[in-house]
């Protein structure tokens, strides 16, 4: 299809100095034939420096895992859209399901975020994606349909033609279980519906347990743009393999 592939790896609450500089290490000296994809790192706020100068003039974007729904002010701990572009990001995580169900972000925050990643010329990575209550219950496109629609009354659809989605249910999070790739179709042709016509050009991708030894079959899948990894990011044989099975 035509839309360009794209892998993220998100490091979430992992690393150091020391084992930042190693990885990321590893994935540049090793990065041929990952060529054709497009990808990005987003690690903790405070390694933001030390893997833009890390990665800097090559082919691997900087993300982060977050950011503040307002631009400046007394919001002690925040980071704001501003200071993630100043630092050299091109993407922003928002609505992960981690900070969805232990930062008690609600929808109407995350599509706060994710206006305010757009205001600062960032792209917003909006993650959704269902319980397993919820897909045991039959609830899973309602469930993802709600999160998204709550994003599109408050930036409009039109946003999405500067945005990805990833589709992350949150029993596949870190689990070990991955949706089976008609799962994760069905859900991935269900959000570009949802999103109209600007649907064809958004990159929607997988999220959830992916691993060099399942990337192939879910890149193969129509709707899959590619993926937004965690376990699998902090390995560098692992992410250059999977970057590789999207080029
Ligand atoms: O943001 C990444 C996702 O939460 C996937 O994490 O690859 O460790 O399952 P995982």
């Amino acid at each position: 299809h035509s839309r360009q592939r794209l892998v993220v790896g998100n490091w979430k609450m992992n690393g150091s100095l020391a084992e930042n500089a190693s990885l990321l290490n590893g994935i540049t000296a090793h990065w041929q034939g990952a060529e054709g994809v497009e990808t990005a790192l987003c690690p903790p706020y405070v390694y933001l420096s030390q893997a833009a100068e890390a990665l800097s003039g090559g082919p691997i974007k900087l993300g982060a895992q977050t950011v503040s729904e307002y631009s400046n002010g007394a919001y002690t701990g925040e980071v704001s859209g501003a200071m993630l572009a100043d630092l050299g990001c091109r993407y922003v995580i928002v609505g992960h399901n981690e900070r969805r169900r232990m930062q008690g972000e609600t929808s109407d925050r995350v599509a706060e975020k994710f206006h305010a990643a757009q205001q600062a010329g960032l792209t917003p990575i909006l993650c959704v994606g269902e319980s397993e209550q919820e897909r045991d219950a039959g609830m899973a496109l309602e469930t993802i349909g709600h999160q998204l629609l709550v994003v599109v009354k408050r930036v409009g659809l039109e946003a999405f033609a500067r945005a990805v989605v990833a589709y992350e249910p949150v029993w596949a999070v870190g689990t070990g279980k991955t949706a089976s790739p008609e799962q994760a179709e069905e859900v991935h042709r269900f959000i570009r519906a949802e999103l109209g016509e600007l649907g064809a050009r958004t990159q929607i991708l997988y999220g959830g347990s992916v691993k060099p030894g399942n990337a192939e079959q879910l890149f193969a899948l129509p709707d899959i743009d590619g993926a937004l990894l965690g376990g699998a990011s902090l390995n560098a044989d692992d992410f250059v393999a999977i970057c590789r099975a999207a080029a």
